[in-house]
């Protein structure tokens, strides 16, 4: 079955209700209904995620969640679970991004506990992978997605059905937020990798029906691009997911997937 692209919009810790209502109702708006090429996906902060859904209930558009805790309810103050996601209508929750891995120091283990409490309300995981600056540039990018990849195995091999068990993002640190996007060559390969290893561990029908997104630096300028490289399967957009015309013209460049 071919893998349908998608496009996730990944808000961070940015703008108000007020902007919420604008640029959801732009891309809302925008989005060509009879051309679209894919999934679309908006994760706005927590606050912001009714609003949102509000405005894009019977659109093609979907919410997801950016993070939730480790547990599943409880005296856990100030965390939200994957269960109260997915009661707000959230199909998807981001995991593991990089933001979160070094600014609240999570593990490869725990995120692929939480990703599996995300399976178990509903959600499906939207994993992110990546290695910094460093590790590429002493060749250890392989390895590290490898080690990043390994403890999420076991509950991939748990919960085997594509298209939307698992979603994978290959995210390099380096290309978050720079405006140095990863060349193509470089994206492909780590893609290829990652779907190589899933093939290996878990199965390649399974394997080659889930999809892994890229994101670092997407813009409307070269998401054409790597979206048609053999292994990428749409993006996961900070930026650019926060100006309606950006985020539209990078949904647009999904008609290029292969
Ligand atoms: P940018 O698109 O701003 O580089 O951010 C990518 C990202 O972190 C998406 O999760």
């Amino acid at each position: 079955m071919p893998r349908q692209p998608m496009v996730v919009g990944n808000w961070k810790m940015n703008g108000t209700r007020a902007f919420a209502v604008q640029l959801t109702s732009a891309i809302r708006d925008g989005i060509n209904a009879s051309t679209l090429a894919g999934e679309v996906l908006l994760c706005p902060p927590f606050p912001y995620l009714e609003l949102v859904h509000g405005l894009v209930q019977g659109t093609a558009i979907q919410i997801g969640g950016q993070n939730h805790a480790d547990r599943q309810n409880g005296p856990c103050t100030g965390e939200v679970s994957a269960s109260m996601l997915r009661d707000l209508g959230c199909r998807a929750v981001i995991l593991g991004h990089s933001e979160r891995r070094t600014l609240f120091h999570e593990s490869d283990t725990l995120v692929a506990d939480k990703a599996d409490l995300a399976l178990q309300a509903g959600l499906t995981p939207i994993v992110c992978l990546g290695e910094t600056l460093q590790q590429r540039q002493e060749k250890e990018t392989l390895t590290v997605i490898r080690h990043q990849l390994q403890p999420l195995l076991p509950h991939m091999a748990n919960h085997p059905q594509p298209p939307d068990s698992w979603i994978l993002a290959y995210e390099p640190v380096w290309a978050i937020g720079t405006g140095q996007n990863a060349q193509t060559e470089q994206i492909q390969e780590v893609h290829a990798f990652i779907r190589q290893l899933l093939q290996e561990e878990i199965g390649s029908t399974i394997a080659s029906g889930w999809r892994i997104l890229y994101g670092g630096s997407v813009t409307p300028g070269n998401a054409a691009d790597i979206f048609s490289l053999p292994d990428v399967d749409g993006g996961l957009i900070g930026g650019a997911s926060l100006k309606a015309d950006s985020f539209l013209a990078i949904i647009a460049a999904l008609s290029n997937h292969r």
